[in-house]
């Protein structure tokens, strides 16, 4: 009998059978080295087909989670009956968490596959050997790359077309504003949406915040994307000013405390704070350790600010893979086939690439996309 419960089951066996692009890669899997490959991803069901598929061709996992807010502890537990080592859990505290990034590290990899940059930042600032070369996978990530004197290669998979142009601009904006219609039980109609950033992320959460009801501005602190968002027919402001007007504010902007406690004092009774960018820190959440929050609905929390009631969702998490089930299987069967062709890549070519940052070369994924 297996331990695992026929709903998780019939979840696995529903997520292989929506994402023939990502079976297709992972047939390529049978010439594999003994390679040992830490992992720093979203731990979620959708992982699996690949993850599963490395062990199965002799390949040693070390899997830790790039947000412990994201983790299912029954896909952890999952992958580890199929052979993997694994150290981490839903929730568990910061400390825990760098704990296990540290041991990923020392556990000595081949080969790292991540998204946030952080096990290839953590081996550089403690000067670790034997990488053999690392893929990168957000635009968080890369940022923190592009910071590092490298010692071993780096495949950038973020900034690829298929990538930042169909998960990044369609999924996110579509799949959070669904969550928020599933846990709010509101649409956003009559509602002032101020969106923090417009990259490819907030251009899909400002269209789909509009498909959902909802009335628009962006506040951009780069001039040229600030301009293209007035292009695109959003209004734009500052924040100081538009604060004080906002029914939802959502953070897209990749970057760490771009939202403090003083700004979330500043909005109106009732209104909702969210996050779709890839950390949790986007929200200076660290702030707010002295402010009661009740968690009146799941996933919403209720903080009182100058005695008005403010709604974190997920308290800051990444809102839509935390509140919700992420990207649609069809979408993220192109994300997770670039990154299985880019993992067969990584360890059949990784020796011969030059120590950069580089993009990962088209003939490693875009076969499975046709
Ligand atoms: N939730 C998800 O499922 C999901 C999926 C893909 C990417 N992401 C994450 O979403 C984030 C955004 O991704 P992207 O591809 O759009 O990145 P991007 O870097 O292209 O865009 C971010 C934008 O935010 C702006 N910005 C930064 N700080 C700001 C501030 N304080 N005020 C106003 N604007 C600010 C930047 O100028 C930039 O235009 C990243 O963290 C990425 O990893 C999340």
């Amino acid at each position: 009998m297996s331990d695992f419960s026929n709903e998780f089951i019939q979840q696995l066996n529903w997520v292989r059978s929506q994402m023939p692009r990502t079976q297709k890669a992972v047939r390529q899997f049978s010439a594999l080295p003994n390679a040992r490959i830490a992992v720093c991803t979203h731990l979620d069901i959708k992982m699996i087909p690949v993850f599963e598929s490395l062990l199965e061709q002799g390949c040693q996992l070390f899997i830790t989670t790039c947000d412990p807010n994201t983790v299912r502890d029954d896909v952890v537990s999952y992958l580890v009956s199929k052979g993997a080592e694994a150290d981490a859990w839903k929730g568990m505290p910061e400390k825990a968490w760098r704990e296990s990034l540290a041991n990923a590290v020392a556990w000595q990899p081949d080969f790292i596959c991540e998204f946030g940059g952080e096990l290839i930042s953590l081996y550089h600032q403690q000067q670790g050997e034997g990488l053999i070369a690392a893929m990168e996978g957000t635009g968080s990530g890369v940022v923190k790359v592009r910071q590092l004197d490298l010692k071993a290669p780096v495949l950038n998979w973020d900034d690829l077309d298929a990538k930042e142009g169909l998960h990044n601009r369609h999924m996110v904006g579509l799949t959070a504003w669904q969550a928020f219609c599933q846990r709010t039980h509101l649409t956003l109609h009559e509602k002032r949406v101020t969106l923090l950033g417009y990259g490819l992320v907030g251009q899909g959460v400002a269209a789909a915040a509009k498909a959902y009801g909802g009335s628009v501005t962006v506040v951009e602190r780069d001039p040229a994307r600030k301009l293209m968002a007035a292009y695109d027919g959003w209004n734009t402001a500052e924040l100081s000013e538009v604060l004080p007007h906002t029914d939802v504010l959502v953070t897209a902007t990749g970057a760490k405390g771009v939202i403090s406690r003083e700004h979330l004092c500043q909005l109106k009774a009732g209104a909702f704070v969210l996050n779709v960018g890839h950390g949790a820190g986007e929200i200076k959440i660290d702030e707010l350790k002295d402010d009661v929050a009740n968690e009146v609905m799941p996933h919403i929390f209720a903080y009182q600010f100058d005695g008005k009631p403010v709604y974190l969702l997920a308290n800051g998490a990444m809102f839509n893979l935390t509140a919700g089930f992420g990207d649609s299987l069809n979408a993220f069967d192109v994300t997770l086939s670039i990154m299985a062709g880019g993992l067969h890549y990584l360890l059949t070519q990784g020796h011969e690439l030059p120590v950069s940052l580089q993009l990962l070369p088209d003939a490693a994924w875009k076969p499975y996309l046709a």
